[in-house]
């Protein structure tokens, strides 16, 4: 094993060729059980790694859990999964609402909500009671880690990992060096990614990184164009979809993702990069306001059923 692997795994045992197996790894803790954290939690248990899953009450919880189950489900009915495989994953996921159960964890993730203070909060919390050798991963899409990592005393063990929705199913991972990000703490999570399954795109830190910023001012202009009449949402998303191979057009996209959560984005890349191309669509803060968040409440620009396939455009 070479000498920066052993630095970052500490007490954890050597392993043959520095292969990351889930007996070196133990449990990865997650923080958060909405759509990311429960993506994170099923490709984790998948890979057969143990999660703790933790969320901020038990109402949270148990719908995190509920929601996981009928996620599984209906990956079974379009036989994506087999009832063994459902077993397992559940069997790999113990849920809590207490963060002191995590202690010798080596990675903790967290995909709570997009908020600066939120996060500074859980991670001044965090890394007061963790084991040293921990590295706290984030999965913002826009803020900065670096001053996420501010308010920890291991800002060199404190690292981005942006997943994509739906989580199992997408296969890259940006990994994000925060400016004190060390090398160590890059190759380790860089390792676990691959051993997840993922294929790894190392970015360095910027607002959006590479995905959210590129795709967004789309999502936003299909947004403008379904305002000005120009198409309604089905042509607007078929035009996109079929005449770039897209398997998903904009606005659905913008459903899957929530649209609460593209709203937010918009809004702080418009305050990090002060260009009118970030300037959300007043479409999108009305529906938000409405509280058609997408997918998640079974209506955004088009209306889903419980296992969020779109029914007609709302
Ligand atoms: P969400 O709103 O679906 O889930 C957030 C969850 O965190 C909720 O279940 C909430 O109860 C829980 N939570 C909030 N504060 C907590 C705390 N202090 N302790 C424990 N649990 C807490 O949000 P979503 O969409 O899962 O996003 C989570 C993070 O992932 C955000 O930072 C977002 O920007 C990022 N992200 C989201 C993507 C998406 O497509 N929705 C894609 C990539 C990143």
């Amino acid at each position: 094993m070479n000498e920066t692997l052993k630095e970052i795994l500490g007490t954890i045992p050597e392993t043959p060729n520095d292969e990351i197996t889930p007996a070196t790894l133990g449990r990865i803790g997650i923080i958060g059980g909405g759509q990311m954290g429960r993506g994170i939690a099923w490709t984790v248990a998948a890979k057969g790694i143990d999660v703790i899953l933790v969320e901020q009450d038990e109402e949270s919880l148990k719908h995190s859990l509920d929601i996981l189950e009928e996620e599984l489900n209906y990956e079974i009915s379009r036989w994506g999964l087999t009832n063994s495989d459902k077993r397992a994953i559940l069997s790999r996921i113990k849920g809590t609402t207490s963060y002191d159960v995590l202690q010798n964890e080596i990675i903790i993730i967290e995909a709570i909500t997009e908020s600066i203070d939120a996060k500074k909060n859980l991670f001044r919390k965090l890394d007061s009671f963790l084991g040293k050798n921990c590295i706290l991963v984030s999965n913002t899409s826009t803020l900065s880690l670096t001053e996420i990592a501010s308010v920890t005393q291991r800002a060199e063990k404190c690292i981005g990992m942006h997943f994509l929705n739906p989580v199992p199913k997408v296969q890259v991972v940006e990994i994000v060096r925060g400016l004190k990000t060390s090398q160590a703490t890059f190759e380790f999570v860089k390792k676990f990614a691959e051993r997840i399954g993922k294929q790894v795109v190392e970015v360095y830190e910027s607002p959006g990184y590479v995905t959210t910023r590129v795709i967004l001012p789309m999502l936003n202009e299909a947004m403008y164009v379904l305002m000005e009449g120009v198409a309604d949402e089905e042509g607007i998303d078929n035009a996109l979809r079929l005449g770039y191979g897209l398997n998903i057009g904009p606005l659905q996209l913008a459903d899957t993702i929530g649209l609460d959560e593209v709203l937010l984005w918009m809004e702080q890349l418009f305050k990090d990069y002060g260009d009118l191309k970030y300037r959300p669509c007043p479409l999108l803060k009305k529906l938000v306001r409405a509280g058609n968040l997408g997918k998640k409440t079974g209506r955004g620009f088009f209306c889903y059923d419980e296992q969020g396939k779109p029914i007609t455009s709302s």
